[in-house]
């Protein structure tokens, strides 16, 4: 496992994302246990793309339950349907949100988070967790995040 995390630094965000994704594989390397993997991708994604608040939610007993995460402490236990995270579950898509309080039912942990992508995992056929990425900018996340956020995706779905 690498011992530090390389930033790409004075770079659009998608020369950091091709930097870090390869980065993050090779942490996961050899790794299987799901916790420390996702404590992991929420730092190396923290702190490699300067975000405000990433985390992970767990799908526990129909509800999402907090998981790793770096960033303001958060709400821990989220329905199905409920806020961006809940609908995404529910729908089991990726939900980009320009402005969350235009949000219906958007949970704020943080009046400080003011944009927010939020994409699901699955196996077999089922949302087994999401990955919360929130901005303090409106606005912040576009077609880019989610063409490597959904390539991580696919990454953490190899470790469930
Ligand atoms: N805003 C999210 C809740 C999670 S926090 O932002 C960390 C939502 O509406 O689902």
């Amino acid at each position: 496992m690498a011992e530090e995390l390389v930033v790409v630094q004075n770079a659009d965000k998608e020369e950091k994302y091709k930097s870090l994704i390869p980065q993050i594989e090779g942490l996961l390397y050899g790794e299987e246990d799901l916790v420390a993997n996702l404590a992991n991708i929420a730092s190396a994604l923290k702190y490699g793309m300067g975000f405000f608040w990433v985390g992970f939610y767990i799908v526990k007993q129909n509800e999402l339950v907090l998981g790793p995460f770096q960033g303001p402490i958060a709400c821990t236990r989220i329905k199905k349907g409920k806020g961006v995270c809940g609908t995404s579950w529910e729908k089991g898509e990726t939900l980009i949100v320009a402005n969350v309080e235009e949000f219906p039912g958007h949970i704020a942990c943080s009046s400080d988070s003011k944009s927010e992508i939020v994409l699901p995992a699955f196996k077999d056929g089922a949302v087994q967790l999401i990955l919360d990425v929130d901005s303090d900018q409106l606005n912040d996340f576009d077609q880019v995040d989610q063409q490597y956020l959904t390539d991580l995706m696919k990454i953490v779905e190899g470790k469930l």
